[in-house]
């Protein structure tokens, strides 16, 4: 599977490659995605079995302009429409009315399509050449971290993929937020576009992210998880032994005796923290330790995303 550098030519290449029935992993501002086009239910299907995606979890369709949202999209509420407009292109997805040509697969069997317009140039240039609405889930193993390198990529799909784009790591780091309207807006996953600032355009929304409901299986309990065990808990508290063997995930000190130790942001800036988080996680789930100890994060803008990222990544949903 050919990993090349994103430009011009090997774009090109990767929209044929799609035209073709090819799926192709890209960077987004938000995480990597593994695409196909939409109408290409073999294709879709490919998709699913690379990632070994349950059935059940319907995938993001990606857009490029108002023509593709509405081949996909068959209404938008007016309180979608104020958020298209202030959030897209951008890591905001919308859960809308499908149109019937959107292939169920796709949805996952729902009436409803979940869509967004990114704003990174790769994905804009690859969706300009390809012509056609691009499905695509996060391109990573169903269940495991989320890929912001083109490297993560590769080590997660391997082979299953036809072509990944390198366009470095992705600016967001994290996931689109994602915002459903049942009628009332209502938030299903938070991600790279903090609450506050869609309640600031929209007014209050519900929360909708138990795990016992499968309307998003961003949602279910053990979800963007690594493979060594990891848990929250206050780090100056861990026995020096334990330490040893462990590795620490921290805002913003260093700490002193773990295996290895990964700061989000020195300065403190969430933006930087969730644009470091899966990479960090990454990172310390590859050095085999036993365990990985993340300090508890505040609740509050993108720190509201990073620590339900760390409450499904335990498990605990
Ligand atoms: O930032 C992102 O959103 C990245 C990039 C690649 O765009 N994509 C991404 O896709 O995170 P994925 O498949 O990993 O997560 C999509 C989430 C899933 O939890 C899925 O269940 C939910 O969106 N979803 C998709 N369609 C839905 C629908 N019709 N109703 C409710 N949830 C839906
Ligand atoms: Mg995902």
């Amino acid at each position: 599977m050919p990993l090349l550098p994103a430009t011009p030519e090997s774009i090109e290449r990767a929209a044929q490659r799609l035209r073709d029935g090819g799926i192709v992993a890209f960077p987004t501002e938000s995480v990597y995605g593994l695409g196909a086009v939409v109408w290409n239910t073999a294709a879709v299907a490919r998709v699913f079995e690379a990632k070994r995606r349950p059935s059940f979890d319907p995938l993001i369709v990606h857009v490029l302009d108002r023509r593709m949202l509405a081949e996909v999209a068959a209404e938008i509420p007016p309180a979608a429409e104020t958020l298209a407009e202030r959030f897209w292109p951008g890591p905001l997805t919308l859960i809308v009315r499908k149109r019937s040509a959107v292939p169920g697969l796709v949805t996952a069997g729902l009436e409803t399509v979940a869509v967004r317009m990114p704003s990174h140039p790769v994905a804009r240039a690859l969706l300009e050449s390809v012509g056609e609405p691009l499905a695509a889930p996060s391109a990573n193993a169903f269940g495991y971290l989320s890929p912001t390198r083109a490297q993560h990529v590769t080590r997660a799909l391997g082979d299953a993929v036809d072509l990944v784009l390198d366009g470095g790591p992705t600016p967001w780091g994290i996931e689109s937020t994602i915002v459903a309207f049942a009628p009332e807006p209502t938030l299903l996953r938070p991600g790279a576009v903090a609450v506050e600032e869609i309640e600031a355009a929209i007014g209050p929304l519900r929360r909708d992210l138990s795990p016992d409901r499968a309307t998003a299986p961003g949602q279910l309990p053990q979800h963007y998880a690594p493979r060594t065990p990891i848990h929250v808990a206050d780090l100056t508290r861990v026995p020096a032994a334990e330490r040893l063997r462990s590795g620490a995930l921290t805002l913003r000190e260093p700490l002193a005796g773990y295996a290895a130790v990964r700061v989000l942001s020195a300065a403190g800036d969430m933006r930087e923290a969730a644009a470091r988080f899966f990479d960090a996680l990454h990172e310390l789930d590859a050095l085999g330790l036993d365990r990985i100890y993340a300090e508890p994060i505040e609740e509050r803008g993108l720190g509201l995303a990073i620590a339900d990222r760390l409450r499904r990544a335990q498990g605990l949903g």
